[in-house]
């Protein structure tokens, strides 16, 4: 019997529970034999393997998080951990491994491959910085999360005619920035694809007050620089009291949108049935609207960059 193990690998995001939860209601009505494993690539070390049937996967569709566990695994990496992570796909005798994470999941996973062991590759990450997917799993809450909490800040900075500063996840890319700065209405961006200089920042910011905006948005990608410190120039600089706030792991948790839980949904039956196929060492994405798969080399070394019309538009709309 074909026996396939899933793992939710790096940051946690919401809509891994429902991709774990396809994987293994569809695996199973393939007449596969579902495991899971803990806590990512250390639970594959570990051996902390878990069978799982439909019940184990009951009532997870709305839940955040991952019950499985999810972990960013230094040991993964060294020659001994990822001996004795494969030693043990061998002995449960897994002939799939299905990895739900970002791209740090995904080199994991390509070591896995080079070892002998079978790998599916899911995107659940909120950054949707994965370069093979248009989207990743988690992505549209964390938007969602982000432009709710901005909101409120809006209220309470406009009743103080103050500028909020906030800074939004997203180690090395802008996504959750630059969508969730166009769906809040910010008056600026920043972006780790886009810089600019403080002094730039504070004119523009002056503009905006000398043109009669008497509150504002700005909104911070994390991997743009230290917002902290940006919040203390520009008040210095500008006069302009600042609210600066970091929305942090808030964006990682709560209740999947349905976004998420269809997309985790869909892309766990596709994994499964290129498993079916006989078609693995794939990375599972959605590009121009269809569901689709590439190899996870060329996954890898694929490239993903920001939308020019929404940084267009993103930039037009803040005038
Ligand atoms: O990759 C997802 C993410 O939430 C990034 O946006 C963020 O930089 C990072 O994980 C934070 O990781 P940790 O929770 O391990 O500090």
């Amino acid at each position: 019997m074909t026996k396939v193990a899933v793992l939710c690998s790096g940051g946690d995001a919401p809509g891994m529970n429902a991709a774990v939860r396809a994987v293994v209601r569809t695996g199973l009505s393939h007449g596969y034999h579902m495991l899971g494993v803990e806590n990512g690539y250390a639970g594959l070390i570990d051996g902390s393997f878990v069978a799982l049937n439909s019940l184990s996967v009951a009532d997870i569709l709305n839940r955040g998080g991952a019950f499985l566990g999810s972990a960013r695994s230094p040991e993964f990496r060294t020659p001994d951990g990822l001996a004795t992570a494969v030693a043990n796909c061998h002995q449960h005798q897994i002939d799939v491994l299905v990895v739900i994470g970002g791209d740090g999941s995904y080199a994991g996973a390509a070591t896995l491959v080079a070892e002998g062991v079978n790998v599916i590759g899911l995107p659940g990450t909120i950054d949707n910085d994965i370069a093979c997917t248009d989207y990743t799993i988690g992505f549209d809450t964390a938007v969602n999360t982000a432009v709710e909490s901005m909101y409120r800040l809006r209220d309470t900075s406009s009743a103080h005619h103050r500028a909020s500063l906030v800074e939004v996840m997203g180690r090395h890319a802008g996504y959750i920035a630059l969508y969730s700065a166009i769906a809040a209405g910010a008056d600026m961006v920043l972006l780790p694809e886009q810089i600019k200089s403080q002094e730039q920042i504070a004119e523009e910011l002056i503009g905006h007050q000398k043109m009669g905006k008497n509150h504002q948005l700005i909104v911070v990608a994390e991997g743009w620089g230290d917002s902290a410190q940006l919040a203390d120039y520009l008040a210095s600089s500008t006069g302009i009291k600042i609210n600066h706030d970091v929305l942090g792991h808030i964006q990682r948790g709560g209740e999947p949108s349905s976004m998420d839980r269809i997309h985790a949904s869909m892309m766990g039956q596709f994994a499964i049935d290129l498993i079916a196929q006989g078609l693995v060492n794939q990375l599972v994405g959605w590009r121009h609207g269809e569901y689709m798969c590439m190899s996870i080399e060329a996954g890898l070394a694929a490239k993903k960059t920001l939308s020019a019309d929404m940084l267009k538009l993103a930039n037009v709309l803040s005038h």
